[in-house]
């Protein structure tokens, strides 16, 4: 199924007195990556609880196949939602069914499919994440990898055509963060569904998406082609690329201004921003990513829009695309030797097997 755009308007999202964002304004573009950044506690999980109608705005807008989720009926909201598969933040497994129980849990839910139906897609996506053979254990029994990939399986059994991740990489360990990140970049190669994870992972945010936000002091300070996060000199994306703690963002709430510059200029010489890294590609024997092509022609067309920065990252990282020539830039300077993007720090394809937790 192609992915549908998901366009969000306005946002403003509150719990009494506490307002947790406002005016949050992003569109996620059908098909593409997209990754949502942001310290601890700014509201990233309220925001993708929000996009599926969990939790209600006070303000704005979110337009998903010319239905407002904010205002539309129940029934409405209802046959919306069966667009999204969620990888909650926790895995939201039952702790009484086995992982085959709770993987089937949305088919028997939501559609007429028969029992030995059932089995064919909970089997194709056990397979999928790595799971076949675990079908029997109880969530207790496995470990937190595991319980994030059967929740992972689970978001996936209906089709959907946009996926959301709650820190899918949370709690693995970097091999398996690296093995989930070419399984994220795979399974769009496969759906061209639109998804949007939240994550802390720097290596992620670099490697694994077409669009970065980031939440920040409440406003969504940023959300554009990962180039323009990725060089942008604001000082708090710095300090969240470098993971250091000078900075705007202190251990539990961001600094004021005043505090963050008397550390920055006490720290000295702050290394700058590590450099741009290329994207993840498909595996071998994967289709192509059809949103790749689609972003090249919308990048394109705003480039001029974009930091100076990051459109120079944008015209050299188009030098390495294969494909028809590049429009965006105001010349014609395009190499004739072109390469696809893969590099030394692409990770191995995920063989099946290799991306399974060691031992039970
Ligand atoms: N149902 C709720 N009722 C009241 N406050 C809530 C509710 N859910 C979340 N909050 C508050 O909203 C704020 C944002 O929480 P959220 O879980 O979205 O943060 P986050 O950005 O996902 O953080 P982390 O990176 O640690 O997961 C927190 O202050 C939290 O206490
Ligand atoms: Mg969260």
């Amino acid at each position: 199924m192609t992915g549908v755009e998901v366009k969000v308007e306005g946002l403003t999202k509150s719990f009494g007195p506490a307002t947790i964002w406002s005016d949050v304004t992003l569109t996620l573009p059908p098909g593409e990556v997209s990754v949502l950044l942001g310290p601890s506690g700014t509201g990233k999980s309220v925001f993708l609880k929000t996009l599926i109608g969990l939790l209600k705005p006070e303000r704005g807008s979110i337009v998903i196949n010319d239905v407002d989720l904010v205002r539309c009926r129940e029934s409405e909201l209802y046959e919306i939602r069966k667009l999204f598969g969620v990888l909650f933040q926790d895995g939201a497994l039952f702790g009484s069914m086995n992982l085959y129980d709770n993987i089937a849990f949305p088919l028997r839910e939501h559609t007429r499919k028969s029992e030995s139906q059932i089995r064919d897609v909970v089997a194709e996506k056990m397979e999928m994440v790595g799971l076949a053979g675990d079908e029997g254990k109880l969530p207790g029994e496995i470990s937190g990898g595991m319980r994030k990939r059967a929740g992972l399986a689970r978001a996936l059994v209906l089709d959907p055509a946009i996926i959301l991740f709650d820190e899918p990489d949370s709690g693995l360990d970097p091999v398996r963060t690296a093995y989930l990140n070419q399984l994220i970049i795979d399974l769009n190669a496969q759906t061209d569904s639109t998804f949007l994870i939240v994550t802390h992972d720097i290596n992620t945010a670099q490697t694994v998406p077409d669009n970065i936000g980031l939440l920040y002091r409440k406003h969504l300070a940023m959300f554009g082609p990962r180039e323009q996060l990725l060089t942008s000199d604001e000082p708090v994306v710095a300090q969240f690329l470098n993971g250091r703690r000078e900075g705007p963002i202190g251990m539990s709430e961001e600094k004021d201004t005043a505090q963050a510059e008397r550390e920055m200029a006490e720290a000295g010489d702050l290394e700058g921003l590590p450099p741009l890294k290329p994207q993840l590609a498909p595996s071998t024997g994967m289709p192509d990513r059809q949103a790749v092509h689609r972003r090249r022609e919308r990048v394109a067309a705003m480039l001029h829009e974009l930091p100076e920065p990051a459109r120079r990252a944008i015209e050299e990282s188009e030098q390495d695309v294969p494909g028809p020539a590049w429009t965006g830039g105001d010349t014609d300077e395009r190499p004739t030797d072109i390469h696809p993007r893969i590099t030394d720090d692409t990770p191995p394809p995920p063989g099946r097997h290799q991306f399974r937790d060691g031992g039970a």
